[in-house]
């Protein structure tokens, strides 16, 4: 094999090699509109891209290039081995808008700007809590890359939104799902990560009853796929990810603390966080990853979800449409340990800072390594009324409550975090009662969706007819 650096013709061979391979892949796409596992196989068993690994091979083979790594090959891998899987990369690279220039926004991401600061990959950065974690980290010079498959669970707009304001501070996200172990090993390639932020999931309780796999497929699935991944990565990452106060579930003993009884899940959605926590403690145990499980309490704030009643209340009552409002089976109300957005970041950044490393490498565990399960609450459980009734103050707006019983959808009528342990390991003392929390909300509520407050004085006049 001759030697030789790279010339302006290989670049231009290199951006036709990567045209075709997008080329490739949109058309799979095209033609099956498939689901990634299946996407996967065409892409193994596809003839283009065979042809194409053939002449990239070849190409290649003419000299060392510098992507390809030869010098610091092991002598366990074969060249052969090593083009084969670069070749693999460089097309899996191409399919998520690849190359040199992404990831060249990869590492310009995750690195931190201070000393000692952490590299996190951030799954679900275009989510809601994501987005305020990621934003809080980049302020204090850590280094943040996040991953999202930008699903319509809900607007997807909004996620858009968040992704555009992430960029603004020079933090991206890539597109990608977290089934995809292809993807995961090449940002692990790239990026020496020291922790794992794992947001990522398919959230609410009540959506679990039409689509359930998709619960299993991100926050089961998702999930032992990422662990997976991780195990392999050297440096082993820390692991903070977010389980759920509905692990509770029927529950009865308040506040709830985390060594109380979680084996009564009432939804699907809660019964994979529990399996999360279960499969955590099975890689912290075989693999020595460190693992930090936070159960959060209904979180609210400013970016929001709008499938969560505090949102989809407001939007309602700016419209002047009626709400359905909870009560228990025995006409009690139902309450929620409300928690602002800005409190439970504090959490997650706390947790991150106290995390220890993971002690395996290699996918072998060489000493026992942390595991840690912490609620983040508000720890002062409000009714639904009176959240309603906070709401109609600050939108002026009087709201058309249909009381109805809670069906059995999954929902639990009352949460309460006992946050004990977090306060101890990592000083976690929430700030925000829930009127300076929906005010904040509301504002910027009001900013995003541009309502003009003739548009609630017109439904506050609807709203009496
Ligand atoms: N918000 C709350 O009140 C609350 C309460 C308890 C637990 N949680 C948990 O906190 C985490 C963040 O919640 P959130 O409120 O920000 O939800 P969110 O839906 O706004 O954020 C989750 C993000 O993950 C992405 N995602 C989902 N599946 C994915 C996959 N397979 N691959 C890549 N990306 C994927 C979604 O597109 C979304 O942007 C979730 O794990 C959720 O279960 C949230």
């Amino acid at each position: 094999m001759t030697s030789r650096g790279l010339l302006e013709k290989d670049f231009e061979q290199i951006d036709e090699f990567l045209h075709r391979a997008v080329t490739i892949t949109l058309n799979i796409q095209k033609e099956h509109g498939k689901l990634l596992k299946d996407f996967n196989k065409d892409l193994v068993n596809n003839k283009e891209i065979e042809e194409l690994k053939a002449d990239v091979e070849k190409f290649a083979s003419s000299f060392d290039m510098p992507g390809f790594k030869m010098s610091e090959m092991n002598s366990s891998e074969t060249p052969h081995h090593h083009i084969h899987t670069t070749t693999h990369n460089l097309i899996s690279s191409a399919f998520y808008g690849g190359g040199a220039a992404w990831e060249k926004q990869v590492r310009h991401s995750s690195t931190p700007r201070r000393v000692n600061g952490l590299s996190v990959l951030v799954t679900g950065a275009a989510g809601f809590v994501g987005s305020h974690c990621s934003m809080a980290l980049k302020k204090r010079g850590d280094g943040i890359l996040g991953i999202d498959n930008f699903n319509s669970y809900y607007d997807p707009s909004l996620k858009r939104g968040r992704q555009k304001l992430l960029a603004q501070h020079e933090i991206f996200i890539v597109e990608g799902d977290i089934n995809d172990a292809e993807l995961l090993a090449k940002l692990f390639d790239i990026v020496p990560f020291t922790h794992v932020l794992h947001l990522a999931a398919q959230a609410g309780v009540r959506y679990a009853m039409k689509n359930p796999l998709s619960y299993v497929q991100s926050n089961i699935a998702g999930f032992v796929n990422l662990l997976e991944t991780v195990k392999l990565a050297n440096p082993q990452p820390a692991i903070v990810w977010a389980s759920s106060s509905s692990v509770y579930g029927l529950n009865t003993n308040v506040p709830f603390s985390e060594n109380h009884c979680t084996d009564q899940p009432a939804s699907l959605y809660a019964a994979t966080k529990k399996a999360g926590e279960e499969i955590a403690h099975t890689y912290n145990h075989i693999y020595g990853l460190s693992l930090t499980a936070l159960r959060f309490f209904t979180v609210y704030g400013p970016w929001g979800r709008p499938d969560m009643a505090y949102f989809f209340f407001t939007k309602a009552m700016v419209q002047g449409k009626p709400i359905n409002v909870y009560v228990t089976q025995d006409n009690k109300e139902v309450a929620r340990d409300f928690t602002y957005i800005d409190d439970i970041v504090k959490g997650c950044l706390g947790a991150l800072d106290t995390a220890e490393k993971s002690t395996g490498s290699g996918g072998k565990k060489k000493g026992p390594a942390q595991l840690r399960v912490y609620n983040l609450g508000n720890t002062s459980p409000v009714s639904v009324n009176k959240l309603v009734t906070i709401l109609e103050s600050l939108l002026n707006v009087k709201a058309k409550k249909n009381v109805i019983k809670m069906p059995r959808n999954g929902d639990v009528p009352f949460t309460h975090a006992n946050v004990t342990l977090a306060k101890r390991d990592f000083g976690y003392k929430p700030t925000t009662d829930l009127s300076s929390g929906l005010r904040k909300f509301v504002k910027w509520y009001v900013s995003y969706y541009g309502i003009q407050s003739k548009e609630l004085d017109s439904s506050k006049d609807h709203s009496q007819d």
